[in-house]
């Protein structure tokens, strides 16, 4: 993020201790939603700092919940398409599925089957990486589904736990970095 930009986004958004359970800084990106200056710049800021080119993808895929917030918007900024990733068993046509390790026991995420044509350079994006397990299997998942990803953008990153070592090659952009 440019200093500007940093200096608008930062105080926006708002740490919660012990939630969901104690030890955890619960980072919440919602007041940046809330404040219309706050949402153009967190639009505009995603946009400059793309870990590639908008020519070199083709459509944007957004993690349910927090990525469904904000990755239609840039979708549509761009000129792209979205590509709803979400929580297994939620979707009503037939799916295609990716599982990932939680902390204890395991989740799955998934699209419809059609959702992504073969080839198609897809960008990922969430509101934040912490170990990074969930946009690897988004990235997994959009792979199995025929296509390629071109990178990953997340709003916000937490230092300490290497969440990109889990997603290989791609370009990944943060945009805002705390503990
Ligand atoms: N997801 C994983 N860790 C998180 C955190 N500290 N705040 C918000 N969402 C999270």
């Amino acid at each position: 993020v440019g200093a500007e930009d940093a200096n608008y986004l930062v105080p926006l958004i708002g740490t919660i201790p012990d939630v969901p359970k104690k030890g955890i800084l619960f980072r919440d990106f919602i007041p940046v939603l809330n404040d219309a200056r706050g949402l153009r710049i967190l639009l505009d800021a995603l946009i400059a700092s793309l870990p590639v080119p908008a020519d070199e993808f083709d459509s944007i895929a957004g993690l349910e919940a927090r990525g469904f917030l904000f990755g239609p918007a840039l979708a549509a900024r761009l000129g792209k398409g979205f590509i709803a990733v979400r929580k297994a068993g939620k979707l009503p046509t037939a799916t295609i599925g990716e599982e990932y390790q939680l902390e204890y026991g395991t989740a799955k995420v998934e699209i419809e089957v059609g959702a992504v044509s073969e080839g198609e350079r897809v960008l990922i994006v969430d509101d934040l990486i912490a170990t990074g397990g969930s946009a690897k299997a988004a990235a997994d998942l959009i792979v199995k589904a025929g296509g390629t990803v071109a990178g990953f953008s997340f709003v916000m990153g937490l230092d300490g736990l290497n969440g990109t070592d889990k997603l290989g090659e791609a370009p990944t952009s943060i945009l805002v970095t705390m503990p």
